[in-house]
């Protein structure tokens, strides 16, 4: 309170100081009800607002949420809550699959989700555990709550529903972090890095190295602005690293570190390849500056909702990923998306439709209960809307009539659609894994595609697409996963019938032979879709190596792929269990279809919030490059502030970028399922360095004869700090260079 009288002057200065920094908490639940000013905007959801089954403290009640799969628990303030520091809460439950995100009524958006398995994965369904989100830090992803005019908070459901209990639930106005060294690494060759939160004392660290101290010539402390709340320190030492036992404390903190003895290669100048940099791309980024951010070079329109979109009106299905509903397309008019991604520096990939029908409006399904009472599942938000399965989970009969929520398409719209354009695609893929229509988009198309079909709808629609844009490139036949690389969805008959050719060899022979019909070509990219087999749900340890190693799929012509893969092989491919992805398919162009690009325009790296994915995504994204694939394309939009985002950040961040030729490393018993090393010059031959250690407790050490020595740019993610990223200049020595453990480093020689 403000004594006016007395303290006028004084009175202004300290009601200042409490506006700018002491914001009053915000209760939104406490003591058996809502707090004034908030009301109940939830959906699907049972709550009961005093309830006495479980209580926290000394309330005698608390506020317990059950919601069906995607409902929420959602408050709504009479006022927006822009300015909090946070939001805390105590919750129980069986570690419940929900997500926490904030909504603006006024202008119909809403922030990014953030995962409760993000904040505590030690919820317990007995007693109360208090967890708080720093808005300047979002769990998960590290970054910062977005602006918005928020006005209200949702709990989501995940696609199980959930149930819990809540308690105290606050905005709260401030908060202070303690000062705290999070991580203490060795980096390159002569450098410390120290992350911290709060009020650190850098000068007080010391390093040593087998108990001898270690001069440290320089210190230089900055935080990122994309990672708040998270400072990094470099401690340039006055001597280089070397192995043995590395100690780096402040006061009763320490951090241990076992250096290994070098790993010696050779970096070959001689031995060089192009990259092509249509490799670094993603499907759907977000806006311009996303793209800047990660350096997008390829951005796809793809999905299985693209393969119902209706160029003219704007509308789109996603088939069975939801309820076989029409929508109005999310991602706009496909012309303004090609015009903002190609302004934004990034080449485009369009998905031409090659069914017979688009989504004719915004609000029709396939499956209304009316006619089919007797289906799997319905939508949580639409009751009368069936997922198209009987209960057993077979398709529905009899077949539906397209024409209730579809209208017709054929090659002539698409040439129309595609001469429209004022902002020309430079690709253009047919469909989108159509030969699993009969699965995805059974409503429109429920008989099984077969080969012909299959090269009959890649024909038609490429003739058609290269007639409104004749330099187009076309990329198809982007079939889902290695099973119908193979074979068709009606099996062996089918490819029995083909000369007992495996589908995608039989394919680019036909393919072949129709460039010799045509006097042209009609595909420029064999493209495929992969995702890799192994089973790493578990999250332990072991899957998480598996992870790591898994990429091996991609190139190694000796590694058996840890899957399903191989083992009852529906196909005559040589040495089957190996999947050797990028030689196989250029060793079967070179065969079959030579001068063939190879494209794979859906993969992932199967954990986007955990380091693992980035690490895989940071591997994958070198060896596109040493094994010259010619172009990718990520599924679907990496977050650019989670791993695998960094990972693309890492190579092409800001417009600091891998180097366009890629050069031979050669590590004598370089073990790639603990360490990737790529290698790359550029115009201004400036070599570039990617390292990604694998190993989730030890540093590697590298020595790399033919690394120039000198000053670098550094950019780095992982390591003991966890997921965050962090650039600066280094000075590197070719004979010793240091990767943090789980981390990955970019190198860039700076003249
Ligand atoms: C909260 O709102 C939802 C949606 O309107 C409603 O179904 C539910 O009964 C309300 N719960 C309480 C306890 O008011
Ligand atoms: C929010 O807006 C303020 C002021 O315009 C800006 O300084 C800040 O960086 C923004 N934060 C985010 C997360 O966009
Ligand atoms: C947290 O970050 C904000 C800005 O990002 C800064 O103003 C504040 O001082 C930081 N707090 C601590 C304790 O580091
Ligand atoms: C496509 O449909 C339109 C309208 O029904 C028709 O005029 C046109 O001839 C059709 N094109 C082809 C190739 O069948
Ligand atoms: C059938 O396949 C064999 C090899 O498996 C090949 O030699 C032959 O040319 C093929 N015939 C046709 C008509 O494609
Ligand atoms: C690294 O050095 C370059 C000049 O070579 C400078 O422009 C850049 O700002 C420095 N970067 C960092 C992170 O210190």
């Amino acid at each position: 309170m403000c004594r006016l009288r007395s303290f006028g002057a004084l009175c202004i200065l300290t009601t200042l100081v409490r506006i700018v920094h002491a914001l009053d908490d915000l209760n939104i639940y406490q003591n058996d009800r809502l707090s004034d000013g908030w009301e109940n905007w939830s959906w699907n959801t049972e709550i009961d607002f005093a309830a006495t089954d479980l209580i926290s403290g000394e309330s005698g009640t608390s506020l317990s949420a059950k919601s069906d799969e995607w409902a929420a628990l959602s408050l709504r303030h009479r006022t927006t809550f822009t300015e909090y520091a946070g939001l805390r809460f105590d919750i129980a439950g069986a570690q419940p699959g929900v997500q926490i995100f904030f909504q603006s009524t006024s202008e119909d958006t809403q922030s990014a989700s953030i995962l409760l398995s993000d904040i505590s994965d030690a919820i317990s369904p007995t007693e109360f555990s208090s967890l708080l989100i720093d808005f300047k830090s979002l769990p998960g992803s590290g970054a910062p709550l977005a602006n918005g005019t928020w006005d209200r908070i949702a709990f989501q459901a995940l696609g199980s529903g959930a149930s819990y209990h809540l308690d105290n639930v606050v905005l709260v106005g401030e908060i202070t972090i303690a000062p705290e060294i999070i991580s203490a690494e060795p980096l390159a060759s002569n450098t410390i890095a120290v992350t911290t939160k709060g009020e650190v004392d850098i000068a007080s660290i010391a390093v040593k190295l087998n108990g001898r101290p270690l001069r440290i010539s320089s210190r230089t402390t900055y935080s990122p602005p994309d990672t708040p709340n998270r400072s990094i320190s470099y401690l340039s030492l006055a001597s280089s690293l070397a192995s043995g036992a590395l100690e780096i404390s402040a006061g009763e903190t320490s951090f241990k570190h076992t250096l290994p003895r070098v790993q010696r290669g050779i970096v070959n100048l001689e031995r060089r390849l192009p990259i092509d940099p249509h490799i670094y791309g993603v499907n759907w980024p977000k806006s311009a500056q996303y793209i800047h951010q990660l350096g997008v070079t390829l951005s796809r329109w793809g999905g299985n909702a693209v393969s119902a979109y209706n160029p003219f009106d704007h509308f789109t299905n996603a088939g069975s990923d939801w309820f076989f509903e029409n929508r109005v397309a999310e991602n706009g008019k496909s012309d303004d998306w090609l015009g903002w991604i190609q302004s934004a520096g990034s080449d485009a990939i369009m998905t031409v439709p090659a069914l017979d029908w688009v989504s004719k409006d915004a609000t029709s399904y396939s499956y209304p209960r009316t006619l089919y009472p007797e289906q799997q599942r319905w939508n949580p938000y639409n009751p009368d809307s069936g997922n198209g399965r009987f209960p057993d989970g077979s398709n529905l009969t009899p077949h539906t009539d397209p024409s209730r929520v579809y209208t017709h398409w054929n090659t002539s719209m698409a040439t129309r659609w595609l001469s429209s354009l004022t902002n020309k695609p430079k690709f253009a893929t047919i469909d989108n894994e159509i030969e699993i229509a009969a699965h995805t988009h059974s409503d429109m198309h429920p008989d099984p595609v077969s080969y012909d079909e299959e090269l009959d709808r890649v024909t038609r629609f490429a003739l058609a697409t290269k007639a409104a844009i004749p330099d187009i490139k076309v990329l198809a036949p982007s079939p889902c996963s290695w099973w119908f690389y193979w074979t068709s969805q009606l099996g062996w008959d089918d490819t029995a019938a083909h000369n007992n050719t495996d589908f995608l060899p039989w394919f680019l022979q036909s393919m072949k032979d129709l460039e010799g019909k045509h006097s042209k070509r009609l595909l420029d990219y064999l493209d495929i879709h992969y995702y890799f087999q192994p089973d790493t749900s578990a999250e332990d340890t072991a899957a998480k190596a598996l992870r790591l190693r898994m990429t091996r799929s991609l190139w190694d012509t000796t590694y058996n792929d840890e899957s399903w893969i191989g083992t009852d092989p529906q196909s005559h491919q040589p040495n089957p269990r190996a999947v050797s992805l990028i030689p196989r398919f250029k060793q079967l162009i070179k065969e079959i279809y030579p001068d063939t690009k190879l494209s794979v325009s859906e993969w992932s790296s199967t954990n986007e919030n955990d380091i693992t994915g980035g690490l895989v995504t940071a591997d994958v994204l070198g060896i596109f490059g040493k094994y010259g694939l010619d172009a990718a394309t990520y599924w679907a939009t990496p977050n650019e502030m989670g791993p695998t985002g960094l990972a693309y950040w890492l190579y092409r961040g800001y417009g600091t970028f891998f180097g366009s030729t890629s050069v031979q490393v050669n590590i004598a018993g370089l073990n790639p399922d603990i360490l990737g090393v790529y290698a790359a010059t550029d115009d201004r031959r400036q070599l570039s360095v990617v390292i990604v250690n694998k190993d989730p407790t030890s540093a590697a050490s590298l020595s790399l004869a033919g690394l120039p020595t000198g000053k670098y740019f550094i950019r780095h993610f992982g390591g003991g700090a966890g997921i965050a990223k962090w650039q600066t200049n280094t000075t590197l020595s070719s004979e010793y260079i240091v990767v943090p453990s789980y981390s990955a480093v970019f190198l860039q020689q700076q003249r």
